[in-house]
């Protein structure tokens, strides 16, 4: 029986990884986080200081670039043309950086193109901004994580707490506003909650939770497809 391909998008800080990465490991799936991919193009045209609005040579960059998301320890390691780049693309500065980056229509063919062969034989919890929408609309399963601004603005602020980034909590919060404005606003694949894709609110859910849920829909939609009930 083909394995399920389950698409997750939703907004900065609404859990996604989070529950990606143990919705993976509760389903013995593997998990691919594809805005770690807009996250290493964007570091790469950083590092050569690369203009953003270069559209022709950002699109020619991440055609040159080999991108590989590795499983690692239940999460995913980035390489970067061979270089682990884990660590470096989880600045604020390459946060916004991607995000601008990925209003671009062919820097998104290039990725998307990767992650649909990522994908081709099911077995994956893939995140992003357009999973269900663009990269695989015929997801057995589609999910639309959300949760507050607030909460969001909390969670993201509490990673970089915890990794010693001094950044403040206000701040945090404008460049998550900005950050979806881009997202959600842009022309090409913009952000939204696919036909078919479940709402989940995680403003008052913990992590667990989510992918509890998450996993439960999946055994649920296998159960359907062959009859039987999947523990
Ligand atoms: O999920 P993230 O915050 O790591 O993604 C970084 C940026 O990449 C995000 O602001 C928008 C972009 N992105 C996208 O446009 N499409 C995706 N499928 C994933 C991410």
């Amino acid at each position: 029986m083909r394995k399920l391909v389950i698409a997750i998008d939703g907004p900065v800080g609404s859990g996604k990884s989070t529950a990606a990465r143990r919705v993976a490991e509760l389903l013995g799936y593997t998990y691919i986080d594809t805005g770690a991919m807009y996250r290493a193009v964007a570091l790469k045209a950083l590092r050569r200081k690369l203009s953003l609005d270069a559209t022709e040579e950002l699109v020619m960059l991440a055609g040159a670039s080999r991108i590989d998301l590795r499983a690692q320890d239940g999460g995913q390691n980035v390489m970067l043309d061979g270089e682990d780049v884990t660590k470096e693309i989880r600045t604020p500065e390459v946060s916004q950086a991607s995000s601008k980056i990925a209003v671009i229509e062919g820097v998104r063919r290039v990725l998307v193109a990767e992650q649909r062969r990522a994908g081709a034989n099911g077995g994956v919890v893939m995140e992003g901004r357009d999973i269900g929408s663009v990269v695989f609309p015929e997801a057995e399963l589609k999910i639309f994580l959300t949760a507050s601004d607030e909460t969001r603005a909390q969670r993201r602020w509490r990673e970089h707490q915890q990794k010693g980034d001094a950044i403040d909590l206000a701040r945090t919060l404008e460049e998550i506003r900005e950050r979806d404005r881009r997202d959600a606003g842009r022309e090409h694949s913009p952000l939204f909650r696919a036909e078919g894709a479940v709402l989940v609110d995680s403003t008052a859910m913990e992590a667990e939770e989510v992918a509890r849920l998450i996993a439960m829909l999946a055994r649920e939609t296998i159960g359907n497809q062959t009859g039987q009930t999947v523990r």
